[in-house]
């Protein structure tokens, strides 16, 4: 396999202050929580979160709709649950990637139940040529076209989450 790179440090860095500079903008005053999709939004939550400047709580949810390889399997698996109530609070998903949607079209479908007085999708990521399933996402950093893409938390396999950079995995 060979890397091929996509987006840069730097250039990430950027536009993530960008969107924690719109976030802090866009809410009014009041509980925000920020609900990490794990495991490959870390990265960008631990990001994310320190550019925002207003109070915002985080917490942790494992899902999981792919196997280990780069394709997926369809079904939604919750693995690990929120330890927070969301009733009354901003709630903001911070996904990593959208695909085809299933993971997130899901996730949001679940979390309404729980009440939050509101519920938006940041995702670093987005492929829309790949979209199976709607999903509203109100902040996106990238645009991408339809590769499949390792680093910054996005793994293949449970390997190269901790580039730095965002790069294209290709067949050499
Ligand atoms: P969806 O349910 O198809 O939208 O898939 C979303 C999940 O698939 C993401 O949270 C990632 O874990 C994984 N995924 C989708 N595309 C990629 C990729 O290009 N690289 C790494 N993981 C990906
Ligand atoms: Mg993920």
């Amino acid at each position: 396999m060979a890397l091929r790179p996509l987006l840069s440090e730097e250039q990430i860095r950027k536009r993530v202050l960008e969107m924690g500079a719109q976030i802090d903008a866009d809410y009014p005053d009041g509980k925000l929580f920020l609900i990490c999709i794990l495991k490959g939004a870390c990265y960008f939550l631990a990001d994310l979160s320190r550019a925002i400047k207003r109070d915002a709580q985080v917490d942790f949810m494992g899902i999981s709709s792919y196997g280990r390889g780069k394709t997926s399997s369809g079904e939604v698996k919750v693995t690990k649950d929120l330890d927070i109530s969301l009733e009354g609070a901003d709630v903001l998903i911070v996904e990593d990637i959208i695909d085809s949607g299933v993971t997130l079209n899901y996730l949001t479908g679940l979390l309404k139940q729980r009440k939050p007085k509101s519920i938006r999708i940041a995702a670093l990521l987005d492929k829309p040529e790949r979209r199976l399933r709607p999903v509203d996402v109100a902040y996106v950093g990238f645009r991408i076209p339809d590769e499949f893409v390792v680093g910054y938390g996005l793994d293949y396999a449970e390997k190269y989450r901790n580039l730095r950079d965002i790069c294209i995995l290709e067949p050499e």
